[in-house]
């Protein structure tokens, strides 16, 4: 029945994510998918939703379908941690937010209800992306293209050519950015570049899209908000995907949220409407298992302080690990430059190295990182960290 459709030819990350499952050798390192591991390379089980799945438990629901929107809770616990409890967007319920699939079913639901308002725009992702981007919005039936992103040679974001770039869009044009902790690189605009460029996409009538997956990760839950907020602030109208994927540690369960930004509350009221309706035509609603423990982290003052330390320690455990592979490659390397290991933040990391270089450190010292060069942090480990750097420093 199928055999005219183009066999897939599998996922760059997962595939090597597998390739590294697959490796026989006990002596591997694995710096693919974007998986936080604590530094006995296990992936934590956070106890405060340990807590709330007990306690959902022990309450004995039954399993009746939530509506297309998701928990009423959890919803509104988003919108403060995403937002700001105090922010007038939040505050004047101008802010249309659904549970959604993780932050990919979020992108999913916010490209169809792009494409279905605007169905002559294109999409905009920087040059590099997280390929899904392009394979999400290209599947909603949008074009997507590229703006200039990242310099290799300051290992920064090219702040000249992305802000060139931008200005040369029709009226409309979807942008997708990322907030903090940028997928693949780890190269985040600063506060400054955030304000010129919530300018820049004002005047020239764009609909940003805000892709945070990694909220936490970079200077701290409010810290990287900040693209959001001020661009709330701004009055802007905008699209907002959060996850809870790996700032709960909490990947299987798929618990994200698409918000949409609205200029008042009987446009959010509306605004909703389309969503559900997307939601409907998608998956009819979304699962209540891991939506209702975040929901009670979130919200229980406890549970949450105890999340706010376990996002700060798995922040801490990356910083560390960013310096320690700086400073043993300033000695076993030194005319290799991995300062992005210090100037970039988050999951991520972009080494730089040729395909012969990554392919190298895979068959010869079982270093597995993606084709593209990018690094998960989180896979090196107190233990591990020393033989990366030799095996890095080998090949370049
Ligand atoms: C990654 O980029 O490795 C993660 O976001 C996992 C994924 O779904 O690709």
């Amino acid at each position: 029945m199928f055999e005219h459709v183009a066999p897939y030819a599998g996922d760059p990350i997962f595939r090597v994510a597998a390739q590294y499952q697959a490796d026989p050798r006990e002596k591997k390192v694995n710096l693919t998918i974007g998986l936080y591991f604590e530094d006995d390379g296990s992936v934590p089980l956070l106890a405060c939703t340990q807590i709330a799945e007990q306690r959902w438990a022990e309450q004995k629901q039954p399993r009746v379908y939530l509506s297309m929107e998701g928990l009423e809770s959890y919803r509104n616990a988003t919108q403060q941690l995403v937002f700001g409890a105090d922010h007038e967007a939040y505050l004047s319920q101008r802010i249309a937010t659904i549970q959604t699939l993780g932050g990919t079913g979020a992108l999913k639901v916010g490209g169809d209800l792009l494409h279905e308002a605007y169905p002559t725009s294109q999409m905009w992702i920087s040059d590099p992306a997280w390929d899904n981007h392009h394979s999400i919005f290209g599947g909603c039936g949008i074009t997507t293209n590229k703006y200039r992103y990242f310099d290799p040679q300051t290992q920064a974001v090219d702040f000249t050519g992305m802000m060139a770039d931008l200005d040369t869009l029709p009226e409309y044009s979807f942008v997708l950015l990322h907030p903090c902790c940028h997928n693949p690189t780890g190269a985040d605009l600063s506060v400054e570049q955030w304000d010129e460029l919530i300018v820049l996409l004002q005047q020239k009538k764009l609909i940003p899209f805000l892709d945070m997956a990694y909220q936490g990760f970079g200077q701290g839950l409010d810290e990287d908000a900040y693209a959001i907020r001020a661009m709330a602030s701004a009055g802007l109208e905008f699209l907002v995907a959060n996850s809870f994927s790996k700032n709960f540690s909490y990947y299987a369960e798929r618990c994200g949220a698409l918000s949409v930004v609205c200029k008042d509350k009987a446009a959010a009221e509306l605004t909703l409407g389309k969503l559900k309706a997307w939601v409907r035509k998608i998956y009819s609603n979304p699962p209540v298992h891991g939506g209702a423990a975040i929901a009670m982290v979130l919200t229980d003052d406890e549970l949450y302080q105890s999340w706010v330390n376990d996002v700060a320690a798995m922040r801490a455990r990356i910083h560390t690990m960013r310096q320690a592979v700086h400073q043993q490659l300033a000695q076993l390397a030194p005319h290799y430059d991995a300062d992005y290991m210090i100037k970039q933040q988050g999951m991520f990391s972009y080494t730089g190295l040729s395909l012969e270089q990554i392919l190298r450190l895979r068959e010869e010292f079982g270093v597995y990182m993606l084709d593209s060069g990018r690094i998960s942090i989180p896979g090196l480990t107190t233990e591990n960290v020393e033989y990366y750097a030799q095996s890095l420093a080998a090949v370049v």
